[in-house]
């Protein structure tokens, strides 16, 4: 404090105020009208002359230390009154930093990148077709004729182009390996990932709109124990080492013997519960020896060559790995759900 402030009393009022409002009114008192210093000024006129010039230097000397004591406390009260209003009309904008989180893939694709993965790693390559399909393609060359009773189990979408019925929305991969055939010689070790369509009413384990992934091998001297052990390889590859697959009789036009492939209740691990029907086995997708029909109708030779084929549906296979009940899950993009992956 200035030490031309005599009067202690007055430094410490100044000091201790403690709001700019508060300041203001010592202010008022200390150099206003009604103050100390405003009454020995008016007193000055009638002090001798030889008084009256030390009296007034005096007078000048305090007000000056009392108006610089009272503008440093007033710009230290300020400052700390500007940061309280700042720190209480602070805008909490966390909230736009989920927008700005970084995304991730689907679960089926990250399902699908998967499966691709694995099948490489295996020496297959991946394959593609086209979605809208003719007849040919996704029938006929597979071995069901016009009129065959398993273009029943197909719920199929036409698509209004040409004859009626002859384009469609494929409703499964398979077509897909008779381009591949068409394309290549064989040896063939390929997988055809893609999507499917089906006239199909959405439930809790059913999509109109879902993906498939098609395997296709075609050498010499393939036998069913080389499907069974691509197959009891894969399921330890995808779901881990205690799951087992198995096959069951089936029937697919385009494969001869064909089976249904089945892995170990990933819910029960194989004990009976209700997602199994108490089987303890849940159903995967289709599979079988290509069928003689079906390497003619794309010119390999039958005598020569024989194969292999099957058939998975992912987003089943991602609900399998992750115990999540519901296919609808997938399309419904919660992202409570969707983060979760
Ligand atoms: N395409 C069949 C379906 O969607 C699944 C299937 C079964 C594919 C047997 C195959 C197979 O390649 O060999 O129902």
């Amino acid at each position: 404090m200035d030490d031309r402030i005599t009067d202690q009393d007055i430094a410490a009022r100044i000091t201790s105020s403690d709001s700019v409002a508060a300041l203001a009114e010592l202010t008022t008192e200390l150099l206003g009208k009604g103050s100390d210093l405003a009454a020995r000024k008016a007193a000055l006129g009638a002090l001798p002359p030889e008084e009256r010039r030390g009296e007034g230097r005096r007078l000048n000397d305090e007000r000056v230390a009392i108006e610089a004591a009272l503008a440093a406390r007033r710009a230290e009260l300020a400052a700390g009154e500007r940061a309280a209003r700042y720190e209480a009309e602070r805008l909490d904008l966390t909230e736009v930093v989920p927008h700005l989180r970084r995304g991730h893939l689907h679960l089926v694709t990250q399902t699908l990148d998967e499966l691709e993965d694995i099948f490489v790693g295996m020496g297959f390559t991946v394959a593609e077709g086209p979605v809208v399909e003719t007849d040919w393609y996704n029938f006929e060359a597979l071995n069901f004729p016009a009129g065959h009773p398993a273009r029943n189990m197909y719920d199929t979408l036409y698509v209004d182009l040409g004859e009626p019925e002859s384009t469609l929305l494929r409703t499964h991969t398979s077509p897909v390996q008779i381009r591949v055939m068409e394309k290549q010689a064989p040896p063939i070790y390929s997988v055809m990932p893609g999507l499917t369509h089906r006239r199909d009413t959405t439930d809790a384990s059913h999509l109109p709109n879902f993906h498939q992934i098609e395997g296709l091998v075609v050498d010499e001297g393939i036998t069913f124990g080389d499907l069974a052990g691509t197959l009891e390889a894969f399921t330890h590859a995808y779901f881990g080492g205690d799951i087992q697959s198995r096959l069951r009789p089936s029937y697919f036009p385009f494969t001869e013997p064909s089976a249904e492939y089945d892995v170990t209740c990933v819910f029960c691990k194989g004990a009976g519960c209700r997602t199994c029907s108490k089987t303890g086995w849940l159903e995967l997708g289709g599979c079988g020896m290509v069928h003689p029909n079906v390497l003619r109708n794309v010119g390999i030779d039958a005598e020569v060559w024989s194969g292999f084929a099957f058939g998975f549906g992912p987003e089943r296979m991602a609900l399998m790995k992750h115990g999540i009940n519901d296919i609808r899950e997938l399309v419904t993009n919660d992202i409570r759900f969707l983060e979760q992956f």
